[in-house]
């Protein structure tokens, strides 16, 4: 088991990184004095790990309690958030009790957020199960749930006491998550690595899955992640914007789209409409684009958005809520490994863009 500590200014947590090692769990937990916990997982997990997860504790004597939601994002919701604590506060918890969020990143988001305000915070670990959420969304703090007015809309930073990422679980792991967890990684890599972009083009690593080479880069992604966290925890200055490349796009393609498309998948096409304005403004001036293209092609994410209605992409794009003053903050690679922050980009040249994806069929 390997152990990448992230160290904040105002707290420190590690993150466990190993194949099977959901065994060392109860001795973290008992480290940290904890009797109680609260599971907080999805209808497929619990399938699968419920009661793996409840007898690894109940074993060593914890007091376990575990709630899930069914799975998928549209249950990131407010109304399972107030289902969940009501089952909470039933089953007798108070501000000493651990929280657990076993599973993906819904989960997480949605257990981090209650973990967050619950009595006004309570201690809390992440097990992440997806690709994912292990490479992402379990590094950084980031905790919420979304409104029918868009994604993520109420939440906080709330990092947890543990992250405990066991690559066994990639196993069972449906292989269109694979493929969403990759886009992440090759995000990450197109703003701060070229070598590990290199590592993708020229490696097999999903579709069949090769665990080798697959754990190599999930190494690799969470360093680079954890390193930026380090360096900005809040989101405020450095470098952390950065990994919001072609999400400004990916946002407003899963809203236009009423979330047909997953995040991933909106994701992989907003790099793309990201490389293209860049290209228009002369920024990238080498074939990054047509990398990432083919790279999408390979994994099956280059998908049609031609039935998307432009208008709702374009409104989705001014809800979005990282504008500010009514600059739309748009980050755009400059070659693999380099971006930068551009604002006031004429509404043209991103709509030419998105309508270059459209029309490039998917
Ligand atoms: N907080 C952050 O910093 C951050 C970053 C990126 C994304 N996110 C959020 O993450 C969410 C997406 O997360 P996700 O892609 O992990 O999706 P998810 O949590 O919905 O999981 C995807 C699917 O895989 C299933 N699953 C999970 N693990 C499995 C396993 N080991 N075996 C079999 N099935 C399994 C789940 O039941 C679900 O159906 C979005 O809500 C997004 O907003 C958050
Ligand atoms: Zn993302």
């Amino acid at each position: 088991m390997k152990t990448i500590e992230l160290k904040l200014k105002d707290k420190k947590y590690p993150v466990f990184l190993g194949y099977n090692i959901l065994k060392y769990l109860p001795g973290l937990l008992k480290e940290k004095g904890v009797y109680q916990i609260f599971i907080i997982t999805d209808s497929n997990l619990k399938k699968i790990y419920g009661d793996t997860l409840i007898n690894l504790l109940e074993k060593n004597k914890f007091r376990v309690f575990l709630f899930d939601i069914p799975a998928g994002e549209e249950n990131k919701n407010l109304i399972n958030l107030e289902k969940l604590v009501k089952s909470m506060l039933s089953s007798g918890a108070d501000r000493y009790s651990f929280l657990i969020a076993l599973g993906g990143g819904v989960i997480s988001d949605l257990a981090g957020f209650i973990a967050a305000t619950f009595m006004r915070g309570i201690r809390w670990g992440i097990i992440p199960t997806t690709l994912l959420s292990q490479v992402d969304s379990s590094i950084g703090g980031k905790v919420g749930i979304d409104l029918k007015e868009g994604k993520n809309l109420l939440g906080a930073f709330y990092f947890p006491n543990f992250v405990l990422s066991d690559f066994k679980f990639l196993e069972n792991l449906p292989e269109n998550e694979l493929r969403n967890g990759l886009v992440e990684i090759i995000k990450t890599a197109v703003v701060f690595s070229s070598n590990l972009l290199k590592f993708i083009e020229t490696k097999p690593i999903i579709s069949p899955i090769n665990f080798k080479n697959l754990i190599s880069v999930i190494y690799q992604a969470i360093k680079i992640k954890t390193k930026v966290i380090k360096e900005d925890p809040y989101d405020e200055k450095g470098k952390r914007i950065f990994l919001n490349l072609g999400h400004t796009f990916g946002h407003a393609l899963e809203q236009a789209s009423n979330y047909k498309l997953t995040h991933a998948q909106a994701a992989a096409l907003g790099l793309l409409i990201a490389c293209g304005i860049s290209k228009k403004l002369k920024i990238l001036k080498d074939d990054l684009k047509e990398r990432l293209e083919n790279l999408f092609k390979k994994y099956n994410l280059f998908y049609d958005i031609s039935q998307i209605n432009l208008d709702l992409i374009e409104k989705a794009i001014f809800n979005d809520k990282k504008r500010k003053n009514n600059h739309l903050n748009f980050i755009l690679p400059v070659k693999s490994g380099k971006v930068i922050v551009k604002t006031n980009i004429p509404k043209e040249i991103w709509k030419k863009s998105v309508i270059e994806i459209q029309n490039s069929g998917g």
